[in-house]
């Protein structure tokens, strides 16, 4: 191993007396190179690796149980829960979502969970110490709520921007993905809970997405979409794995053979592989395959259970493959504390002193400066006389994306609270919307409807048993209601729910109900909705269920008695609705000329525009990019009247920005969890320097070259990107986007001072020094990227290898020491089934971004055998 670097392309000493003499110099014509297979590196962390003890333990309780109850313990015995066998000491454990809080079994407003920044965010940090902490909050909340097994995190590529769980992954870049997952998991897992690393694999976008058949070629699978989850295995010593829904090359995933190729043979995973909720579709190819727990359990349709019994006895599926299986779990159970008689109780989660400040110092340290003139921010409030905080998202902020990640947090801190709070008594805060953009009904609130007899705010609720008799009822916080694996409504057929709803304004309320089953309401005695809601989709009654309303003409001041019947199948793992009540439209045209007369009046105009958990959310894609409703509009005529006009972007994935230019700044918040509103002010008024950076590409359009689409042909999805996914891509088309992949500013301004390289064994070391020319002490992140011009493989046209983060004071210069490991410089190969290292020359360069790079150094790499 050799180097030859430097700023300006030196040629610096060899490092070590065995470099063989000359092989710095530059080689007169490029030889056909020796390709050199990487050896595999082994699991490097497991904080509970099952000793030799443990191991035989298990396989002592295997052995006591018979065919039938080792195939019970496969499926699940409820919506989020595994079986018992007490003839093992074997307790239930509890699976629940996940990647951004710990749902628990009941996700609502009597027991509310931590809200974290959504992935994203927590990628744009790129700081893995502080997602480490993030994880250690989520095994708190885990034990709290009685989980044993967090469903996260979730390191699907942000392959395209339209994909509907965008927020939910990381990045486009699957180095950050995985080392970002692996942090997460050592953190969760370090406090006795078992996180599950999910959607293995290809599970990219929602387009079809229970049967869309990904197609790629083995190179991208391996090098980019299989990636991040080996980081995670290997580094992450994850506990458990989530077979997704698609197919990937003609194979359903819960049946894959990537489960056992890559997976257990090569990465050595000794997890367990649960199928997403419904996947597992057959009894034998998912018998046969190394998929080990089916969820949800229990049901008549679920394809294991008495008919993988009959398999085994038909010789159809292996009886070894069912205990391997049965092991597997057994395996997770004493890790988790879940085998006491086996293994000791885990250890308890290291505490967290205060929980809100990690959340707001991390909702901090995603957030993205895009754009900033230095006119407006930092926000000085002793120079502020009055500040407009317009926007929909302004005073109804969206701290998370929809579906499965979605919490119930005890509290949201709005962007307007935290700036009225920030900004004190002394500076006048005015708001208005200026533009609306949900389209689904409301549900009411404790604030819109109460309880006819007592008066108190909410809904009263009543379970009806098959006979007509009341099993139970109960006074509940609002119309959002849901339940999955409850007793009551188990045993119920009907749910009654009645309110009084005060009304607040004259006009027509769009008034009804979303959910699935027989709806009938009444307000006052006359029927509103009266019919049977269906979908096809196994989680549509959950994701976005299927709406019925009518509309009523209202006066201010009446009250109005509404009353809601819900009757429901039997046989289901539970049931909810949503009762909501849209108020009387608003006059969009003068609601938007008063935001502007509002800016007009301000010194600084903060506009807090953003997207929705109707355009953002897991069930589908997003149709297109653009902020919706009048917000382009409500931007552009807010900086024209305003020049200290600051958009802050409230959404979980990349928007079109078409008025950029015209803003004195753009600060991207991501969807930032409940402390949105204290980080935000945090940021705008200099007290945290905006931590984030792009962790992918934003475009200028939707038609600009490098977007990909999520829509298969005759159920295919084709990634005919190959490995030239994200920014990787959108340099190899020669197409400048919006703002590049890596990109963010900060508080200060920084100079690349100069970079040396030196080899460590296989990998090298990047020195780097910087400059702080600013004004104020400030992080920045180095980000490394690797290209070659030259050789036989085709390669991107560049590539991360490495980033790490530099600290300095006003004026300062600082040094600091950028990894890149030899595993950066390899590629899969197909012929070989094997990563490879193709000797010679490799461009390195550093920098601020994807598209910011100006320190260079070449990087020789050598034939030969390596360490
Ligand atoms: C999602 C998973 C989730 C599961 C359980 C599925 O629809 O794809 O991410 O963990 O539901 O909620």
């Amino acid at each position: 191993m050799s180097q030859a670097n430097g700023h300006d392309d030196r040629t610096l000493p060899p490092s070590s007396a065995e470099e063989p003499s000359g092989a710095f110099e530059p080689p007169e014509t490029t030889p056909t190179p020796t390709l050199v297979p990487t050896p595999t590196p082994t699991p490097v962390y497991s904080p509970r690796a099952p000793d030799a003890r443990t191991r035989e333990l298990v396989d002592a309780a295997l052995a006591r149980l018979d065919l039938e109850a080792r195939v019970r313990l496969l499926t699940g015995s409820g919506f989020w829960r595994t079986a018992a066998e007490p003839a093992i000491g074997l307790r239930e454990m509890v699976l629940c979502d996940g990647p951004a809080g710990v749902r628990g079994e009941r996700f609502d407003e009597r027991e509310p969970s931590a809200s974290l920044p959504c992935p994203t965010a927590l990628a744009a940090s790129w700081d893995e110490e502080l997602v480490e902490r993030l994880g250690g909050l989520l095994a708190i909340e885990a034990r709290r709520k009685h989980v044993d097994v967090v469903l996260g995190p979730t390191v699907n590529l942000q392959r395209s921007p339209y994909a509907g769980r965008h927020f939910e992954c990381y990045s486009e870049e699957p180095l950050l993905s995985g080392r970002i997952g692996a942090a997460l998991v050592r953190g969760i897992q370090a406090g006795g809970v078992a996180a599950t690393v999910k959607h293995f694999t290809a599970n990219d976008s929602e387009t079809e997405r229970y049967s869309v058949d990904v197609r790629m070629c083995e190179r991208t699978l391996r090098e980019i979409h299989l990636a991040p989850f080996e980081e995670i295995v290997r580094a992450g010593g994850v506990w458990a794995l989530m077979a997704a829904y698609n197919s990937v090359n003609g194979i359903t995933m819960t049946e894959s053979p990537l489960l056992e190729t890559p997976l257990r043979n090569e990465w050595g995973f000794d997890g367990l592989v649960v199928s997403d909720w419904f996947a597992t579709r057959s009894t034998e190819g998912a018998g046969r395959a190394e998929l080990d727990l089916a969820m949800p359990g229990p049901g008549p349709d679920r394809p294991w259970g008495a008919a993988l019994v009959a398999a085994v006895r038909a010789d159809l599926v292996a009886e070894e493959a069912v205990e391997r299986k049965v092991r597997r779990l057994l395996l997770l159970a004493a890790r988790v504390g879940a085998l006491p008689a086996i293994a000791p109780p885990p250890a308890p989660a290291r505490p967290v002193p205060d929980p809100a400040a990690l959340l707001r110092e991390s909702a901090a340290a995603g957030m993205v400066l895009l754009r900033d003139t230095g006119t407006a921010l930092p926000l000085a409030p002793d120079t502020l006389r009055r500040v407009a905080v317009l926007g929909p998202n302004a005073d109804t902020p969206r701290i998370q994306g929809g579906g499965s990640a979605t919490v119930v947090p005890p509290y949201a801190i709005s962007p307007l609270a935290g700036l009225r709070a920030a900004l004190g008594p002394d500076v006048a805060v005015t708001h208005a919307v200026g533009a609306r953009i949900r389209h689904r009904l409301p549900a009411v609130t404790g604030a819109d409807v109460h309880d006819p007899k007592s008066g108190e705010p909410g809904l009263w609720v009543r379970f009806i048993g098959p006979g007509g008799e009341l099993l139970h009822e109960e006074l509940r916080g609002g119309g959002r209601l849901l339940w999955l694996d409850d007793p009551i409504v188990a045993r119920a057929v009907a749910i009654e729910a009645v309110g009084v709803l005060r009304v607040r304004a004259d006009g027509p309320h769009r008034i009804g109900v979303a959910g699935v089953g027989l709806f009938r309401l009444l307000a006052d005695g006359v029927p509103l909705v009266d019919d049977d809601l269906v979908t096809e989709d196994p989680l549509g009654g959950i994701l976005t269920p299927p709406e019925r309303w009518a509309v009523l003409e209202l006066t201010a001041g009446r009250e109005v008695e509404l009353h809601l019947r819900h009757e429901f199948a039997a046989e289901r793992p539970g049931t909810g609705f949503v009762l909501g009540v849209d108020p009387p439209p608003v006059h969009e045209d003068a609601d938007l000329a008063h935001a502007v007369a509002v800016a007009a009046d301000a010194d600084v105009a903060v506009v807090v525009v953003g997207s929705t958990e109707e355009s953002d959310s897991e069930g589908r894609d997003r149709s297109h990019l653009r902020l919706p409703g009048r917000q382009d509009e409500l931007v552009r005529r807010v900086a024209a009247v305003n020049p200290n006009t600051v958009v802050v972007v409230n959404s979980g994935s990349p928007v079109l920005l078409p008025w950029r230019a015209d803003v004195a700044a753009i600060l991207v918040a991501w969807f930032p969890g409940q402390e949105f509103g204290a980080a935000l002010a945090d940021v705008l008024l200099g007290r945290s320097e905006p931590g984030g950076r792009l962790p992918m590409t934003w475009p200028e359009r939707e038609d600009d070259p490098a977007v990909l689409s999520t829509t298969p042909i005759a159920g295919r999805l084709d990634y005919a990107e190959g490995i030239h996914i994200g920014y990787r891509g959108w340099a190899r088309a020669g197409a400048t986007p919006a703002y590049p992949f890596g990109h963010g500013l900060g508080w200060t301004t920084w100079e690349h001072v100069g970079i040396e390289t030196a080899a460590s064994g296989a990998d090298f070391v990047a020195t780097v020094t910087m400059r702080n020319t600013g004004p104020r002490a400030g992080r920045q992140l180095l980000q490394a990227y690797l290209s070659r011009a030259e050789g036989t493989v085709e390669r991107p046209a560049l590539w991360l290898a490495g980033y790490t983060w530099a600290s300095a004071p006003a004026g300062a210069e600082v040094t600091v020491d950028l990894p890149i490991p030899a595993r950066a410089f390899e590629h899969w190969s197909a012929e070989a089934g094997c990563r490879e290292t193709e000797p010679g020359r490799y461009t390195l360069r550093v920098g601020a971004s994807s598209a910011d790079l100006p320190l260079t150094a070449t990087l020789e790499v050598d034939p030969g055998p390596r360490p």
